[in-house]
């Protein structure tokens, strides 16, 4: 059987697996499977040049890293992946900072990652790259005279072809993606999106079933495979999370009130701001509701080097503050911001204790939380998800009380709807969302994405 070989600008290293997600796990239940090779950043910023290789091993896995230089860093991940594709991907042009310089450095490290992974690879192995940092991966991979099956898989989304015809080096970054076996996107919207842009800008064509064609000719295949969690097991960890003392300790703390929850790396796609605003209209709009419900979010920092990131912490302090200093009663604080992260087994415990979850992103390719809320719930009491429609999730999860996350009046009523939803509807959403998690789980997902690998 083949070898798996996952790329991916961070590698889970065994030392830190306590940590580890579900998308980790899978990845490595897959690796373990015939053995395998995971490859990335060391996450070590070094003072020299780019390219010392680091090795651990567990059991059959490889981990093979590399260090990247400070300029290399400042350039490949804070410049062009998180300064120009992550905003332009997720739809905002408005924050797009293109120049030469970090859409050099990118090219830069994937070709490095490109000549150092290419020495590594065994004619049968099967190569699956993840995410927007490394596009050029496979193209690199060809010109060293790799012609293994490679495959991409897309995190985040694949925005409209106009969006992405705005990017100065477009046709090289997403005519890239044709030097895949197969590039997977995470629903059938961003799948149609990238079949425009082929066709519109690209100068190729879709064949069908899946199949384009590029300018010169070259065919490969793109599909839909929508991510997903380890259900069955996020259901266990809920309910034996019960137990915990941090989530012991947040239930006495509401003293008998509601409580909703919003759990987001602090993101600007992430629509906290809107959720903030909407959370404090939900309280202007039922003011018979005040007192009723507290609002807990937890937004760990994230990429804290890039502008956008630091501006958007300043932001939400304030839009905190001022919810707090003008809502807030003597007993009673509505809104509590928390910038630190919890294990992720107390995280479903607080899910569990929550009587809705506000997953209100203005756009994400999937949104694995909104998936960890309904697996969490307690099936006699299950609390209610708000989700937005604009993460990729919504497709799959129609049972949630879907909103627009720029309708401040609809996201605060949708609020208001959830705190005082019968026992018996709670239910019936509730149990329809889970019949589809648990047929679609982290494990269908990687076996669907990796058939259709080995079938390409
Ligand atoms: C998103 C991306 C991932 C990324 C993660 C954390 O989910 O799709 O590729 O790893 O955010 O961001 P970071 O920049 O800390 O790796």
């Amino acid at each position: 059987m083949s070898r798996l070989v996952v790329v991916s600008n961070r590698v889970p290293l065994p030392s830190a697996r306590s940590r580890a997600g579900g998308l980790t796990v899978a990845l490595h239940a897959a690796l373990s499977e015939h053995g395998g090779l995971w490859f990335g950043w060391s996450g070590r910023r070094v003072r020299g040049a780019s390219g010392e290789e680091h090795v651990e091993r567990d059991g059959n896995i490889t981990y093979r890293t590399i260090d990247l230089s400070w300029s290399d860093f400042e350039e490949y991940y804070n410049g062009f992946a998180n300064r120009t594709l992550w905003p332009l991907l997720h739809f905002r042009m408005d924050l797009v900072d293109y120049n030469r310089e970090t859409w050099d450095g990118y090219r830069r490290v994937n070709a490095l990652f490109a000549e150092r992974l290419a020495r590594e690879l065994r004619p049968d192995d099967i190569v699956w790259v993840h995410d927007y940092h490394l596009i050029p991966l496979a193209q690199g991979l060809r010109e060293h005279g790799i012609d293994n099956r490679i495959g991409f898989f897309l995190h985040v989304p694949m925005p409209s072809s106009d969006l992405l015809a705005a990017l100065p080096a477009h046709r090289e970054v997403f005519a890239a993606l044709s030097s895949y076996d197969l590039v997977g996107f995470q629903t059938a919207r961003d799948l149609e999106r990238f079949q425009d842009y082929v066709r519109l800008f690209g100068g190729g064509r879709v064949i069908g079933q899946g199949q384009l064609e590029t300018a010169e000719g070259h065919r490969f295949r793109a599909g839909a495979f929508p991510i997903s969690i380890d259900t069955g097991k996020i259901a266990q960890q809920a309910a034996a999370a019960e137990r915990k003392l941090p989530v012991q300790k947040l239930r006495d703390s509401l003293t008998g009130r509601q409580l909703a929850i919003g759990v987001d790396r602090l993101d600007y796609s992430k629509g906290m701001p809107e959720r903030f605003r909407a959370f404090e209209r939900h309280l202007e709009r039922h003011p018979e509701r005040r007192g009723l419900l507290t609002f807990l979010q937890i937004a760990p920092p994230s990429r804290g080097e890039v502008p956008e990131y630091q501006a958007l912490r300043q932001e939400l302090e304030g839009v905190a503050g001022h919810i707090n200093g003008l809502h807030a009663a003597p007993d009673w604080t509505p809104l509590r911001y928390v910038n630190r992260n919890f294990p992720h087994d107390v995280l479903t415990g607080f899910f569990r204790l929550a009587d809705v979850g506000l997953v209100t992103p203005l756009r994400d390719g999937m949104n694995l939380v909104a998936k960890e809320f309904v697996a969490s719930q307690d099936e006699n009491d299950p609390g209610v998800l708000v989700l937005s429609r604009f993460a990729g999730a919504a497709s799959e999860l129609g049972e949630a009380l879907q909103v627009n996350p720029y309708d401040l009046d609809g996201v605060a009523d949708a609020i208001a709807q959830a705190c005082v939803m019968p026992l018996a509807e709670r239910r019936e959403r509730w149990h329809a969302m889970m019949e589809t998690l648990k047929r679609h789980d982290i494990e269908a997902w990687r076996r669907s994405y990796l058939g259709a690998l080995a079938a390409a």
